[in-house]
């Protein structure tokens, strides 16, 4: 918790400003910060978030390290003439060989171990015998379970050369998740992170895909809270330490609605323009965050 002095007035029955969830003539109107034992319960019966203890964040964070080590692995492999079954096979290998489990396989019927979305596919494209192509851009999202922990990351690739608008919606969605993670501050707000996207994306042109949002993550593949890629600052939950969650905007080049198709998992662009995206699992800290699968955004 920090003890910065309050700028403007608080109201008594305003969310306390030093992130506690507690209103503020329960915490720091009266007494020291509420302990770290009363945020805890509160998160938790308010709402339903769990947050982490130092030793669930180690897990994480080593879980983490093996999904950033598959992305890298995979990497190396993207190149025309490569299918999608090749690179879900060359990840579900690499997991396993390093102890680990890929979450997505079977997750509610899910038949593979990564999603590949390829060009307009925003998100869960499931691997099959698509080959990839020159100019072609492919995000990979791997989420790793590690002696009982989850973490979840993704990137956005380019297949050989990429063409100028392929260039631009996956700088503007890199720079999207680097802006979001840039606005996680304990006593922050959820909508503070959503803002600092849809700000970003909208100012290029481009659009914030609402029906999928960032979660919390650790201890279960989707937990709660919800981190929408849009909103108004101020608004949301007010982030505290030890909370996990993922930052995962998806972009689109043209407008932001979406259709899903027969395969019920597959989500592509209604327009049919490009969609990118770039996820990482983050810890909110006492000044600021953590990636617990740091990959570089610059
Ligand atoms: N990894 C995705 C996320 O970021 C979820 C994939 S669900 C799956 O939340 F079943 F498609 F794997
Ligand atoms: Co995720
Ligand atoms: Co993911």
């Amino acid at each position: 918790m920090n003890h910065k002095p309050v700028r403007g007035k608080v109201g008594r029955n305003d969310p306390c400003p030093c992130g506690s969830g507690l209103k503020y003539k329960w915490c720091c109107m009266v007494r020291r910060p509420a302990d770290a034992d009363r945020i805890r319960e509160y998160y938790l019966n308010q709402y339903s978030i769990r947050l982490k203890e130092p030793a669930d964040i180690e897990g994480i964070r080593q879980a983490g390290r093996l999904v950033v080590d598959t992305l890298d692995h995979l990497a190396g492999q993207i190149r025309p003439g490569v299918t999608t079954d090749q690179l879900d096979t060359l990840a579900h290998e690499f997991t396993i060989h390093h102890g680990g489990i890929p979450a997505p396989l079977n997750y509610k019927g899910f038949p593979r171990s990564i999603c590949t979305s390829v060009n307009e596919v925003i998100c869960h494209g499931i691997p099959g015998n698509r080959f990839l192509r020159e100019g072609d851009i492919i995000n990979i999202d791997v989420t790793t379970i590690l002696h009982g922990y989850y973490a979840d990351a993704n990137k956005t690739y380019f297949v050989g050369r990429p063409s100028p608008d392929a260039r631009k919606i996956v700088d503007v969605t890199r720079e999207c998740l680097r802006r979001g993670m840039a606005a996680v501050r304990s006593g922050g707000t959820t909508g503070d992170i959503g803002w600092a996207i849809q700000q970003h994306a909208e100012s290029h042109g481009c659009s914030v895909v609402r029906e999928f949002v960032g979660h919390g993550v650790g201890f279960a593949f989707h937990e709660e809270p919800q981190i929408p890629h849009f909103g108004r600052r101020g608004h949301g939950i007010p982030l505290v330490p030890g909370m996990v969650f993922t930052i995962e905007p998806m972009i689109n080049l043209g407008e932001r609605h979406l259709k899903i198709l027969s395969d019920q998992w597959t989500a592509i662009t209604a327009d049919g323009s490009l969609s990118a995206q770039f996820e990482q699992t983050i810890l909110v800290t006492e000044d600021g965050c953590e990636s617990l699968t740091p990959f570089d955004l610059s």
